[in-house]
């Protein structure tokens, strides 16, 4: 085996039915004054938003609510909340909702807990800049409530936010963006409508795919990945088609999990490298909708021009996926691109960039942007990619 080095998940998870009731008890450990950061709708529709107040004011934690973030969070967004935390002394700072509240919590998080007296933007701490500011233990501790099962935050040590002016859409990386602690409730994620399930879970299923193909993937991500993988293929289309099956939902929540570790031990590679750019030009697109469009088109790529040992874990996809390999070829590898497939026509995915409203015109910004804000995922790809890959890619997937 050779030498590896990798980061590992850093948080304290609760998970299962009912795990939202300890929410109390368990961030009266951390902090006196939470802030609450939800979406703008299904939180408080849906009536958790009331519980998780009720059980934090229970024991005896002040509340203040941020209930501003919209999907594809902004730096806007971000430094609404970041004031508001700074305004009301919150000292600990809960993310209650999808990849987006999570982040946008965890962002948050970071630039209160490093204000000094001066107006502080989330933009400044950006991978994009030459110096970008520290990120520091000073960050305020976060505490995760995922309702989604997709995007892995509640366990990751990224936060992803949008520049609108600048049309960049990044992940801050830290490892004090690891929650302090995570609660995954199946009872929340049964609430997810079909088109939430089939989008957050093929994120899911793409973040284990590629952590896998990476090469940043060791023996640690590999396991992770195909026990993963496995739980979405067996159950992504059950939480689609009916969600109310728990069995299901926690098959997915776990899924989750794991890849949101296969996030922190390898890196994700160009799905994700392409797929920013969509949403940064394109901020009605949602992140897993790109990723639908985006995903197929990037396997055959990486097949064709895959050495030996890439070509042997597309082979494990494909097995995975429930298709017969025989030896492994890079024709017996095509089969997990049809396995992908098969699952994106069962989850109603199967979308091209077409599809969605993208431009043909706007191309050459996106692969500008891909190469300023996913520069590590575009490394991390088993096969080299020039700028003219790129546009192929994104012509192909038209
Ligand atoms: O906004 P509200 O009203 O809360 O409604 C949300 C939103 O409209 C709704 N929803 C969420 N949970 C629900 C629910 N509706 C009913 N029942 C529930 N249980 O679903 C919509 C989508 O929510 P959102 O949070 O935007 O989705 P997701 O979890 O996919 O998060 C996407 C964001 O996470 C980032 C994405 O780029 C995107 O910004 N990612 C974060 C990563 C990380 N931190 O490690 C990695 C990922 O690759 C990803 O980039
Ligand atoms: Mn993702």
């Amino acid at each position: 085996m050779e030498t590896f080095r990798c980061s590992l998940p850093a948080t304290d998870l609760i998970f299962g039915k009912g795990s939202l009731e300890c929410l109390g008890t368990e961030v009266r450990k951390i902090g006196k004054k939470a802030l609450l950061v939800t979406g703008k709708k299904s939180m408080k529709r849906l009536g958790f938003l009331k519980k998780s107040c009720d059980y934090l004011e229970k024991e005896g934690l002040e509340v203040v609510h941020y209930g501003e973030v919209v999907p594809n969070p902004t730096v806007e967004v971000v430094d609404k909340g970041t004031e508001r935390a700074i305004d009301n002394g919150c000292d600990v700072v809960v993310g209650l909702g999808g990849g987006s509240a999570i982040d946008t919590a965890k962002n948050i998080a970071i630039a209160a807990g490093h204000f000094e007296g001066e107006k502080i933007s989330i933009w400044e701490f950006a991978g994009v800049h030459d110096k970008p500011r520290q990120i520091t233990s000073k960050s305020l501790p976060v505490v995760a409530i995922t309702s989604t099962s997709g995007t892995g935050s509640h366990v990751s040590r990224f936060a992803v936010v949008t520049n609108q002016k600048t049309r960049e859409k990044i992940g801050i990386m830290s490892r004090f963006l690891c929650p302090r602690l995570s609660i995954v409730d199946v009872d929340i994620l049964s609430c997810m409508p079909p088109s939430v399930t089939a989008k957050t879970g093929f994120d899911a299923l793409t973040h284990v795919m590629e952590c896998f193909v990476s090469k940043r993937a060791n023996p640690i991500t590999d396991f992770t990945c195909l026990k993963a993988m496995k739980l979405i293929f067996d159950y992504l289309p059950g939480a689609y088609n009916k969600g109310d099956d728990m069995e299901a939902r926690e098959a997915m929540a776990l899924a989750d999990t794991f890849a949101g570790w296969a996030l922190v031990t390898s890196r994700p590679i160009l799905p994700h490298a392409l797929s920013h750019p969509v949403s940064a030009f394109y901020p009605e697109i949602d992140h897993g909708v790109a990723l639908g469009g985006l995903t197929l088109r990037i396997m055959r790529f990486n097949i064709e021009r895959g050495d030996e040992g890439t070509v042997s874990k597309y082979c494990e996809i494909a097995k995975t996926g429930g298709e017969k390999v025989a030896s492994c070829n890079k024709k017996e590898a095509s089969k997990s691109v049809k396995a992908v497939q098969e699952l994106l026509e069962k989850i109603e995915l199967n979308v091209t960039l077409k599809d969605l409203g993208v431009k043909e015109d706007s191309f050459e910004d996106m692969i500008e942007s891909a190469f300023t804000t996913m520069k590590g995922p575009i490394e991390a790809n088993p096969v080299p990619v020039t700028r003219e890959d790129i546009l192929n890619l994104y012509s192909k997937s038209m």
